[in-house]
């Protein structure tokens, strides 16, 4: 018989409200709040979630969970990480503190493609271990499901060893074959050639979209472009980083190509605001890594009023963001880019599972979706934007197991 799990007496239960996703305009701050509430798991799936006094008797075997004191909300959705690394960026880290700059440094050769040399010498077991330790510290901060780039080895062996790290530590992975041009090739487009032959046709049956890097010093729109249409026609997802140093076409690309999402939009104007909103692509917010470096957040308060359909993600990596924590961009994202704890919440569950394509089985508690819980240990569910870096999660429970 299948295990049931009773999530009981909890203060509160919040989730997003509306079957569609993406949640735009006024949807996404509206979230659906049960008071002295239950969560009722059978095995994998949610069964029921509603007010105590609408709890059925039921039969059986029933595993308790006492909720008294906490909130339960959707199981975390983080659609933009790159957990496939080996080594860190601390000294990099420090220099920066100390004035040095981001770019610069990745023109010196530091910064992504010091991480790129960690990771080529971990090897397989090594990438494993390190996309199972991340996936284990996103568990803990609430992540149930996670998205991971590769985007670190940009040779065939390591690239195709990223994927697979991601998968079988339970990720969701894209191929961020276009993140840099590593040193043994002369430029961007000899690059391409290589990743497009050599590794694309690999790289397209394990992962599920593809990603590139569009800005100075990195790829530029033709070279986008290129990238983009082969993994398109190569069976891939698209999704672009744009928009984060400078406005360099990425907002017209990616509607243009169609592609899922377009992510960073630190320094994109109203015009691309305007467009976004006009179109289907997802604008996914990273104000973790803008914070971490220290830039201007990006225009999220526009983006939501223009109509445009978002999603927060940490941004996770060594180098720009080493966050793992959504609790923790729920709370930037409600000081810094104005968003309410709804809107927020809404953008890394329903709209970030859309971004995944997994919005009909997670980023909400309710009936048929899997059972992924987040316990809060707040009286009020708003305590995960308002609890700034506290130990705001209670518990995790993961396709309706306890974790
Ligand atoms: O999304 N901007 C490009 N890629 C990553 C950072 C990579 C790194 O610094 O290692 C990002 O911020
Ligand atoms: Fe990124």
């Amino acid at each position: 018989m299948t295990q049931r799990l009773l999530v009981r007496d909890l203060a509160q239960v919040a989730t997003p409200a509306g079957t569609k996703a993406p949640l735009r305009g006024k949807a996404l701050g509206e979230v659906e709040v049960f008071e002295d509430a239950f969560v009722l798991c059978a095995g994998e799936t949610i069964e029921s979630v509603g007010r105590m006094r609408d709890l059925p008797a039921l039969d059986g075997d029933v595993v308790e969970v006492d909720g008294r004191g906490l909130c339960a909300i959707p199981g975390l959705v983080d659609c933009h990480t790159h957990a496939a690394f080996g080594g860190d960026r601390v000294d990099e880290f420090s220099l920066r503190a100390a004035g040095a700059g981001y770019e610069e440094l990745h023109a010196a050769g530091g910064g992504i493609l010091s991480t790129v040399r960690a990771t080529r010498a971990a090897g397989k077991d090594g990438l494993l271990a390190a996309v199972e330790l991340h996936g284990s510290w996103m568990l803990r901060a609430g992540t149930t499901t996670f998205e991971s780039k590769s985007g670190y080895g940009l040779d065939r062996e390591t690239e195709l060893a990223s994927l697979r790290a991601i998968s079988d530590a339970g990720g969701i992975p894209t191929w961020l074959g276009a993140h840099a041009v590593p040193p043994e090739f002369d430029g961007a487009d000899a690059y391409l050639d290589f990743a497009l032959a050599e590794v694309l046709p690999d790289a397209a049956e394990l992962a599920e979209a593809a990603d590139v890097f569009l800005e100075r010093g990195a790829f530029d729109a033709a070279q986008a472009r290129r990238y983009l249409e082969a993994c398109r026609d190569a069976g891939l997802a698209l999704r672009l980083h744009g928009d984060q140093f400078t406005e360099s076409g990425a907002i017209p690309l990616a509607i243009e190509l169609e592609a899922r999402s377009v992510d960073h939009l630190e320094a994109t104007g109203e015009e691309g605001v305007r467009e976004l909103a006009a179109s289907e692509v997802v604008g996914v917010l990273l104000p973790a890594s803008a914070l971490f470096l220290d830039r201007p957040m990006p225009p999220a308060r526009g983006l939501v009023d223009a109509g445009a359909a978002v999603a927060l993600a940490t941004d996770f990596n060594p180098g720009s963001s080493f966050c793992e924590s959504l609790p923790l961009v729920c709370s930037i994202a409600a000081t810094q880019l104005h968003l309410s704890p709804a809107e927020a919440l809404s953008a890394c569950t329903v709209n970030a599972a859309h971004v995944l394509r997994r919005a009909d089985r997670v980023g909400r508690l309710s009936s048929g979706y899997r059972a992924d819980v987040v316990l809060l240990d707040a009286p009020d569910w708003r305590y995960l934007a308002y609890h700034l870096g506290g130990q705001v999660i209670a518990q995790v429970v993961a396709g309706g197991e306890l974790r």
